[in-house]
């Protein structure tokens, strides 16, 4: 496992093809996952871990990517935060009491991670039993997750947060500290249940300007990455709005920084640190173009990155539930006849 391509990336010490996953590729676009989601609530599946190491696996055993992304979601620490979630077919996450004052963030228990969240643990440890593949554990970031617990779901503009964060930062502090302490023992737990690498996303970042990015997400991270480095486990952290903030995440010493399809990979390279690997970033947009095009935008992507021994194939932002399941193995067979 430790020759796996993907490992060998993160550590930028790859000298052949760049390893392949894509965010999201355990969902709805595969006829085999929606065959199990017509049987089981989404959180039904997230809450049993042998559904969840099922889903999993479905991507790698159908396309061959060359790692494994943990099936579940970035919403269940604020369930365990007590708020309530549950999902609604055509709206998605609700948070079903969202934080309104300040008094809301003080009473926020303080759960018992390991408890709570055991669920995730045992999927994981299902799942090292037979993966041929690394294993990606992630959780959500401080940031995007007050986002979801303010904003009671999901919001174009997450306005009630930044009017939050602009009028009463204060609290808005107390908060993301809260989360990260929750999210970095979350970590552990997926550390210690056999995690090979961990991906922290912070899916909102990009609503900020870089000032509020620098206050409010990046001290946020770094206690995360700090509190990591002991396990050894490299960690990859994306943001929408990478593509701007990657100097800022760079100074974080994280293994990796996942890059949205905004920016040009070739120049990020050229401006960052070495040692850091990258991930991305195809539009993901480009898995409805005629095959012809998909092909040709996926060897520009691997001739831009052509030789770097720290570099991931992935997309900009999660697969859409709508794209063609011929389109992701060209995209994989793409690569690997590369
Ligand atoms: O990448 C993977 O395959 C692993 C699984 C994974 C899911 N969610 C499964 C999922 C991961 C890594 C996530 C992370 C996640 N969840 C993020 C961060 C990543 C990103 O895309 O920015 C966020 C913001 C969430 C919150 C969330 N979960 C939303 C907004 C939604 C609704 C999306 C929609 O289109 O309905 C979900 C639901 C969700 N999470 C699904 C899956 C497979 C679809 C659930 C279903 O079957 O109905």
């Amino acid at each position: 496992m430790k020759n796996s391509l993907l490992l060998k990336a993160l550590h930028c010490q790859n000298d052949s093809r760049p390893p392949v996953w894509l965010m999201r590729q355990a969902g709805r676009y595969m006829p085999q996952y929606r065959a199990i989601r017509a049987k089981h609530s989404f959180l039904e599946m997230c809450h049993t871990p042998e559904l969840a190491a099922a889903v999993t696996r479905l991507p790698i055993q159908v396309f061959g990517f060359d790692a494994a992304i943990l099936f579940s979601d970035i919403l269940v620490i604020p369930e365990a935060l007590g708020v309530g979630l549950h999902f609604d077919e055509g709206r998605g996450p609700i948070i079903e009491r969202p934080l309104q004052t300040a008094q809301d963030i003080d009473a926020l228990p303080e759960p018992c991670i390991e408890e709570a969240l055991g669920f995730v643990g045992e999927a994981i440890r299902l799942l090292r039993e037979d993966l041929t593949v690394p294993l990606i554990g992630f959780c959500g970031a401080p940031f995007t997750l007050a986002s979801y617990m303010i904003e009671g779901g999901s919001s174009r503009d997450l306005k009630k947060t930044k009017k939050w964060l602009l009028n009463d930062p204060e609290s808005f502090h107390r908060l993301l500290d809260k989360l990260a302490h929750c999210a970095l023992k979350y970590m552990h737990l997926q550390a210690k249940a056999g995690v090979q690498a961990f991906q922290i996303f912070d899916s909102w970042a990009h609503v900020l300007g870089h000032a509020q990015f620098r206050e409010f997400v990046q001290p946020y991270l770094k206690k995360m990455v700090d509190g990591f480095r002991s396990t050894g486990i490299p960690v990859i952290l994306f943001c929408r709005g990478s593509s701007v903030f990657a100097p800022d995440l760079a100074e974080l010493q994280s293994a990796a920084i996942s890059i949205d399809w905004n920016g040009d990979i070739r120049q990020i390279r050229a401006s960052l640190p070495a040692t850091v690997a990258l991930q991305g970033n195809l539009d993901p947009d480009i898995l409805y173009a005629p095959e012809k095009m998909l092909k040709s935008e996926v060897r520009r992507m691997l001739r831009a990155m052509k030789g770097e021994p720290g570099y991931i194939f992935n997309l900009g932002h999660g697969i859409f539930p709508d794209v063609s399941v011929d389109a992701v193995h060209n995209l994989v067979e793409t690569i690997k006849s590369a």
